[in-house]
């Protein structure tokens, strides 16, 4: 099992959503976060906060997904997350030990479909 992590542009979270659904992968979770990668432009300043400090709003996406699921996930996740501009986001993949579906107590890869 893995853990995909996609950071992207609120505006972009729709049609990632339906992405995945579309390619199998209905459970997501999605967080509002506040972030910042690097910034190419350090001596701006906007309202006297120099813009590096500046936190962008952006939506964190969750996918736990078995091993076969990965690549169509992340490409999924690219396809369509991009404008193909500096700020699209990240995507940061790990592994998963194991998951429990808490209704039924069932484990592994039973759990996360
Ligand atoms: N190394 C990191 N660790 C944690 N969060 C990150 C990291 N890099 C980027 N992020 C998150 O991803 C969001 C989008 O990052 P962003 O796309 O601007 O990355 P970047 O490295 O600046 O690349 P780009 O050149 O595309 O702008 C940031 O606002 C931040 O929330
Ligand atoms: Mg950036």
């Amino acid at each position: 099992m893995k853990k995909i992590e996609a950071i992207i542009r609120p505006s972009k979270l729709k049609a990632v959503q339906k992405g995945l659904k579309d390619a199998g992968i209905p459970c997501i979770t999605a967080v509002p976060v506040k972030g910042t990668g690097l910034q190419k432009t350090f001596s701006e300043r906007y309202r006297g906060t120099e813009q590096s400090m500046i936190l962008q709003t952006r939506t964190l996406i969750i996918c736990i997904v078995s091993d076969s699921n990965l690549d169509v996930c992340v490409n999924t996740i690219l396809d369509h997350a991009s404008e193909g501009n500096v700020g699209d986001g990240k995507i940061f993949i790990y592994h998963v030990e194991d998951a429990i579906r808490i209704s039924t107590r069932v484990k592994g890869g039973e759990a996360i479909i």
